[in-house]
C-alpha cells in the first residue's frame, strides 16, 4: 500500500496540475498520479484565454471564465518565480473578424467589453485580412498562453515544490465503502489519501459514472518565414500581433513565430490521427482569413481530446462520495479555467469554503 498524501488527484494535465500545486502551496501533502502527461490535453489546446470571442452568453459561466481570465497574468507570474520557467502568457488582445456571408447570430456578442470596427478600421489594425472582412470584433481583454509551456512549468512547479508526481501509473479503479473512497488501484499498486480529485479529462467516465466524453480536434502550427521576419527579436515584426479568431478557424501567433491553427470538433470517440480533410478544412479557413499564411511552412501537425459534457459546462465540486472532488468537463476552456478552477476548488477542500458559482457546476444537474 502506497499510503499517500492528504491529497491524492487522479490526471496530470492542466487541472489536476494547477489544483495540486495551489493545494500544496496552502499546506497540504499531494500526490499526483499521471498515466501519461504527454496525453493531456492541455499539449493539444491553442492556450486562447478567450471568453469573449468563444462569446460565451451571460451566464455564470461567462463569469467562471472572466474571474480566470482576470487571475490569469498574476498566477502565470507565481508559476514562473516558482521555477524560473516561462509560460510566455501574452495580453495580445483576439480579433473577430467578420465575413459578410456569415449568419447574423454569429455577429452577436455578449455584451462585455469589445469594440467593433469597420472595415478600414479592422484593416488597419490588423493589416493582411482576407479582401472579403467587412469588419469584426476586438476584444483587447483576451489574451494566451504557451499551452505547452504552461503544462512544463505546472509540472516544474509541483515538482519543486515537492508534490509527489508519478508518471506511467494507470488508475484501475477508484473503491469505496459506503460514501467515502478508500482506495486507489493502480498498475503501481494502491493509493489512500484522506481527499480525492479526479481530474481526468476526457477520460473521467473510466473511473465515475460522468457523462464526459471525448470531442477530437485537430490542429496543425505554421512557422513564419525566419528570412523574411529575421528571427532575433521576431516579436515586433511578426506578421500577427493578435490571435485571429474567425469562422471555423483560429489563428495563433506565438512570439517565437509559430502560428497554431486549430481546430476540428469531431465526434468520433478517441480516433486517433490527423485526417486529410480535417487539415484541409483548417487550412482553407485559414487561408481565407488570412491569406499570406498560403506560402508558411507547416511546423507541426497533432489532435486531442476535449473533455466535453451533455451542457459543454465543466462538472466542478462535491462528489457523490464525501472525500472525493470532481475537476473535470472543461470542454473548450480548459487551460482558461484552470486558475478559477485550482482556487476555488482549493477553497472548497481545505477551507471548506464553496463559492455560490460552484452550485452550476455541480454533478448532480445530469
Ligand atoms: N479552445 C478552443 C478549442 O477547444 O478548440
Amino acid at each position: 500500500m502506497n499510503v499517500a498524501s492528504d491529497i491524492l488527484i487522479i490526471g496530470s494535465g492542466i487541472i489536476g496540475l494547477s489544483l495540486a500545486v495551489e493545494l500544496r502551496r496552502r499546506g497540504a501533502s499531494v500526490t499526483v498520479l499521471s498515466r501519461d502527461f504527454k496525453q493531456a490535453a492541455a499539449h493539444a489546446a491553442a492556450g486562447m484565454l478567450a471568453p469573449q470571442a468563444e462569446n460565451l452568453p451571460p451566464s455564470p459561466m461567462l463569469d467562471l471564465c472572466l474571474r480566470s481570465r482576470a487571475l490569469y497574468p498574476e498566477w502565470v507570474q507565481t508559476l514562473e518565480e516558482l521555477t524560473g520557467a516561462i509560460a510566455l502568457y501574452w495580453d495580445c488582445g483576439i480579433l473577430a473578424p467578420v465575413y459578410a456571408d456569415q449568419a447574423p447570430n454569429e455577429l452577436s456578442n455578449n455584451g462585455v467589453v469589445s469594440h467593433w470596427l469597420d472595415k478600414d478600421a479592422i484593416a488597419q489594425l490588423q493589416p493582411g485580412l482576407s479582401s472579403d472582412v467587412i469588419g469584426g470584433y476586438w476584444y483587447p481583454e483576451d489574451a494566451q498562453v504557451d499551452n505547452r509551456a504552461l503544462a512544463q512549468v505546472l509540472w516544474l512547479a509541483a515538482q519543486n515544490l515537492g508534490v509527489d508526481i508519478r508518471e506511467g501509473v494507470i488508475v484501475e479503479e477508484i473503491q469505496h465503502q459506503a460514501d467515502r473512497v478508500v482506495i486507489v488501484k493502480t498498475s503501481a499498486g494502491d493509493f489512500s489519501a484522506q481527499h480525492y480529485v479526479l481530474a481526468t479529462g476526457a477520460w473521467s467516465n473510466q473511473f465515475l459514472s460522468l457523462p464526459v466524453y471525448p470531442k477530437k480536434g485537430q490542429m496543425l502550427s505554421l512557422q513564419v518565414p525566419v528570412n523574411k521576419y529575421n528571427h532575433q527579436a521576431i516579436t515586433e515584426k511578426l506578421p500577427l500581433q493578435r490571435v485571429l479568431f474567425g469562422s471555423e478557424i483560429y489563428i495563433v501567433p506565438r512570439q517565437d513565430g509559430r502560428i497554431v491553427l486549430g481546430a476540428t470538433s469531431e465526434e468520433v470517440g478517441f480516433e486517433p490521427n490527423n485526417t486529410p480533410a480535417g487539415i484541409q478544412k483548417l487550412l482553407t479557413a485559414a487561408i481565407r482569413l488570412f491569406p499570406q499564411l498560403a506560402d508558411f511552412s507547416i511546423q507541426e501537425l497533432w489532435w486531442g481530446f476535449r473533455p466535453t459534457t451533455p451542457d459543454e459546462l465543466p462538472i466542478l465540486g462535491r462528489s457523490a462520495y464525501e472525500n472525493l472532488t470532481i475537476a473535470t468537463g472543461h470542454y473548450r476552456n480548459g487551460i482558461l479555467l484552470a486558475p478559477i478552477t485550482a482556487v476555488l476548488l482549493a477553497d472548497m477542500i481545505m477551507q471548506q469554503q464553496v463559492d455560490p458559482l460552484l452550485s452550476y457546476f455541480h454533478y448532480s444537474r445530469f
